[in-house]
């Protein structure tokens, strides 16, 4: 296996009695890229990072993280994880400084307790018990202890879930350094626009199964992109056109009509394209449904 590849998912299964969750998916992370995995609520996100973690066993399928099968790694190679769970169960006595500074202790090259408080935007709070903060709060501590280890590998599912605009905001400001530090990331989030700003590349998962994997700029495929020109006649009527050419289409609006009303020119976002891609979804499996 190269050394370049951080997470190499191939064929990967998971089920719970006979319900399929995970059904067959397949995916390669580069070292220092920041993947997202995207897709409805239960579809699959969970329980694909919690295999790639060590924290629930696959049914089948090939799987190496940082080059180790998860269901063989050792402390050494948990200790180069960091891991920021979908919900954590912590009721939290301690001060924030201490929880940070007691699980910096199980690391051989932790990161300074101070720069992460700093980090995670906490400054002032430090000596708070957890208890005693906002769930936006206790959550940008869960992502604090996620990279407190310095990790090659961060694992972060729905980590902004709860955070106001602001904290969003400086969220992605430290993932956009850990990721110029090099660090590897895979990330899954409901906020497309999160993803979009973080992310190199996407999979949208949806039942269990790989609907789309690409780029950011690209999954979806070119059609999905074109760009939108929209207008209001002077009737009030609102137009859309579709075309790889808007400048020439406004040029040619302007000419025709003069100034216009509500002109715009919209280029579909990883939002509109993710739910297109999920409505087909829909539309495949209702129709599969119906034939069996
Ligand atoms: N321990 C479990 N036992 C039975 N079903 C489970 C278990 N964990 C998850 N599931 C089911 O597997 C599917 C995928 O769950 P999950 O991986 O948490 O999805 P996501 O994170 O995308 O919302 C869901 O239908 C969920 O109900
Ligand atoms: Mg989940």
């Amino acid at each position: 296996m190269s050394a370049r590849v951080a997470v190499e998912v191939e064929d990967l299964t998971r089920h719970y009695g006979s319900f399929v969750a995970v059904d067959g998916i397949s995916f390669d992370i580069a070292e220092g890229e920041t993947f997202a995995l995207l897709g409805p609520n239960g579809a699959g996100k969970s329980t694909t990072i919690e295999i790639l973690e060590g924290y629930r066993d696959r049914t089948s399928g090939r799987v190496a993280v940082l080059g180790v099968d998860p269901e063989h790694g050792h402390l050494d190679w948990k200790a180069r994880l960091g891991i920021v769970l979908q919900s954590s169960g912590e009721s939290g006595l301690v001060t924030v400084r201490e929880q940070l500074s007691h699980f910096a202790g199980y690391y051989p090259n932790p990161r300074d307790v101070d720069e992460v408080i700093a980090a995670i935007g906490l400054q002032g709070r430090e000596k708070v018990q957890i208890r005693r903060l906002s769930g936006g709060q206790r959550r940008r501590v869960d992502v604090g202890l996620g990279i407190i280890g310095n990790p090659a590998l961060l694992f972060l599912d729905e980590p902004t879930t709860g955070f106001d605009p602001e904290a969003r905001r400086q969220f992605w400001e430290l993932i956009r350094s850990l990721k110029a530090e090099g660090t590897s990331i895979l990330l899954t989030t409901h906020y497309l626009d999160e993803a979009a700003q973080l992310a190199d590349r996407a999979g949208v998962i949806a039942g269990g199964r790989i609907v789309a994997l690409g780029g950011i700029d690209e999954i979806g495929g070119a059609a999905a992109r074109v760009p939108i020109v929209r207008w209001k006649d002077a009737a009030g009527t609102v137009h859309e056109e579709r075309t790889d050419a808007p400048g020439v289409r406004v040029a040619a609006l302007i000419a025709e009509y003069g100034e216009l009303d509500a002109l715009e020119v919209v280029r579909p976002s990883l939002e509109d394209v993710y739910l297109d891609l999920i409505a087909e979804h829909e539309r495949e499996e209702s129709t599969a449904e119906l034939r069996a």
